[in-house]
Order: C-alpha cells, then sequence, then structure tokens
C-alpha cells in the first residue's frame, strides 16, 4: 500500500491531472454535437490515469518541471482514451462498458466513436508539438517518442495481433502482444517524463526496463481481471478476452499470476536502482495493483495450485 504521505502526494497528482484533461478536452473536442459529447465524455470519464501519472513521477523524482510532465502525460492519456474507444468497438472486443459508463460508441453511435478516437490522436500529438514549458529540441522528442508508441511498432500492431489472434493464428505470442498494445505507451509515458527533466542515458535506459516489466505486469494483471474481476469495481465488461491467446490462456491463471510478480518485482528493482528504497513511484505500484491478494485466492482455489 501507498504511505500516506506517498498516498496524498498522488491524489494531489491525479487531481490536477483530471482538471488539465478537461481543459484540454475542450479544445479537442469541437462545436459539434454529438461528436464534442464523445470526445469529452470519453476523456473526463475517469479512469487510473496511470499513464499521465507516471510521466508526472518520473519527471519529478528526477527533479524536472511539473507542469510540461502534467501536459505530456495527459497526452498519452488521450492516445490511451481514443485506444479504449476503438478497442470497445463491435468490430474489435465488442464492448459495453467503459469507466463505469456505457461505451462511446454504444452512447454516440460507430461514427462518433471512430471520429472522437482520431480527434484524440491529432489533440495528443498537437498538445506534445506545442508543449508550454519545454524547448523545440525537447518538444521534437516528445513527438518521436509518442508516435514511436501509436503506430506499426506499438499499440496498432499489438492491437492487431490480440485481434488476429483470437481466430487462432499459429505462433500466437502473447508477451509481444503485450509489449505492443500495453507496453509501448506505458514505456513512452516513462521516456515522456525522463525526456522532459533531461535524464542522463543510464537513468534513461533503466527506466525503459522499469516500464517494459510495469507494461506487462498491467497487462497481466488486467487479464487476470478479465476473467476474476468484477465489472461493477472496474467499471468495465469482462470475459472479453477468453478466446483470445493470452498468457492466461496459455498457462492458466495461477501461471500468469507468477510472472506477473516477477515482473513486478523486476519493475520494483528497476526502481531502486534509479531513484533508491522507497520512492513515490515504487509507493504508487502498490496502489495500481492493490486489488492482487483477492485474485491469488481465486487462482488457487479455481487452479488448486500453489503460487508461492
Ligand atoms: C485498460 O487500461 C487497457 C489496458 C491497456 C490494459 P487501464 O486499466 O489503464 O484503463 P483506465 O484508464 O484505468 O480506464
Ligand atoms: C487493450 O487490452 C489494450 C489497449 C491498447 C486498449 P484489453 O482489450 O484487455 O483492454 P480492456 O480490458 O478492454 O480495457
Ligand atoms: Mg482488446
Ligand atoms: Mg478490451
Ligand atoms: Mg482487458
Amino acid at each position: 500500500m501507498p504511505t500516506p504521505s506517498h498516498a496524498d502526494h498522488l491524489e494531489e497528482l491525479r487531481h490536477r491531472v483530471n482538471n488539465r484533461l478537461s481543459e484540454l478536452a475542450v479544445q479537442v473536442a469541437g462545436h459539434d454535437a454529438g461528436l464534442s459529447e464523445a470526445i469529452s465524455s470519453s476523456l473526463t470519464a475517469g479512469g487510473k490515469r496511470l499513464r499521465p501519472l507516471l510521466t508526472a513521477l518520473v519527471c519529478e523524482d528526477l527533479g524536472g518541471p511539473l507542469a510540461p510532465a502534467i501536459d505530456a502525460g495527459c497526452a498519452a492519456e488521450m492516445v490511451h482514451t481514443a485506444s479504449l474507444i476503438l478497442d470497445d468497438l463491435p468490430c474489435m472486443d465488442d464492448a459495453q462498458m467503459r469507466r463505469g459508463q456505457p461505451t462511446t460508441h454504444r452512447a454516440y453511435g460507430e461514427d462518433a466513436a471512430i471520429l472522437a478516437a482520431i480527434a484524440l490522436l491529432s489533440g495528443a500529438f498537437s498538445t506534445v508539438s506545442t508543449l508550454r514549458g519545454t524547448d523545440a529540441v525537447t518538444r521534437n522528442e516528445l513527438t518521436k517518442i509518442l508516435s514511436g508508441a501509436v503506430g506499426t511498432r506499438g499499440l496498432v500492431a499489438g492491437q492487431f495481433r490480440d485481434l488476429r489472434s483470437a481466430a487462432g493464428a499459429k505462433g500466437a505470442d502473447p508477451e509481444a502482444v503485450n509489449a505492443l498494445k500495453t507496453g509501448a505507451l506505458i514505456g513512452a509515458s516513462v521516456a515522456m517524463g525522463a525526456a522532459i527533466a533531461r535524464a542522463d542515458t543510464m537513468r534513461k535506459r533503466a527506466l525503459a526496463d522499469f516500464a517494459e516489466h510495469l507494461g506487462h505486469a498491467f497487462q497481466l494483471y488486467d487479464d487476470l481481471l478479465d476473467t476474476s474481476g468484477d465489472p461493477l469495481v472496474i467499471g468495465k465488461d469482462i470475459g472479453k478476452d477468453g478466446a483470445k491467446a493470452t498468457l492466461q490462456r496459455q498457462e492458466g491463471a495461477a501461471g500468469a499470476q507468477v510472472r506477473l510478480n516477477q515482473h513486478l518485482d523486476a519493475a520494483h528493482a528497476t526502481l531502486e536502482s534509479v531513484f533508491g528504497r522507497d520512492c513515490r513511484m515504487s509507493s504508487a505500484l502498490d496502489g495500481v495493483f492493490q486489488g492482487q491478494a483477492a485474485l491469488i485466492v481465486r487462482a488457487r482455489r479455481t487452479e488448486g495450485v500453489s503460487l508461492s
């Protein structure tokens, strides 16, 4: 669990992120009834705000300026929200609920949902390329980092392979899929924080390792929630990925849980090598994965396997 002072700081950061997202939503949403609501309600509906918090915490812990880190993190959150809108479409995971509300296509129509996702993507790139409080070289670096995470070396390729794996594609590699569909944007969120703080190459590399482990742990945890989570608590459908070639499907819930713990331990160890013990990021991670204990119990019950 996060220590009380770290928890307060995290809440304060989340508050700042949410306020800034509300401001940016007004700029991105435009004025067309039906589209404008689809954009702003998807972006301001809530969610854990993991990606902007990563950007802000990394930058802060490296001694960098907070305001541009929050804006860059909000850009990552716009990309993330766009990916969720698309992920929920009938031609993808066909989901009904997201962040405790009807999915964007159910509320506003598939046409508005697709256009809202495109508007959010372009809003994200406009935000980093015009970022206040940074120089042109940094803005250029941020644009490169974020665009690299979205395309066919990142999210788009990961989502495509994930969807095709449901049709029983041969040679499915769920670790590679998770790294692309989820790890790439988490990696970009961390890398943007490090770029704004002008971290040295050694720290940037260590933080990239941290983000890689976090990306794996996060998708493994999300897949466990897809089978064992409570839709009312997580605010989205469960049972959407049962037919996909996930690690959980290949190795069982207990096997996935073991891997998750290994990635989390490695993420914490890497963080410690950069920031020392008891850093705010480490504490924040504990908060994100705090439902784990309940899932371990359920995995044990359903599979009768020892996880120690
Ligand atoms: C869900 O992401 C999709 C994945 C990449 C696993 P989050 O669990 O971060 O969703 P929100 O932002 O909290 O709604
Ligand atoms: C989606 O993974 C990852 C994205 C890039 C959106 P999931 O399909 O498991 O995400 P959820 O469970 O619907 O949030
Ligand atoms: Mg999906
Ligand atoms: Mg999904
Ligand atoms: Mg999922």
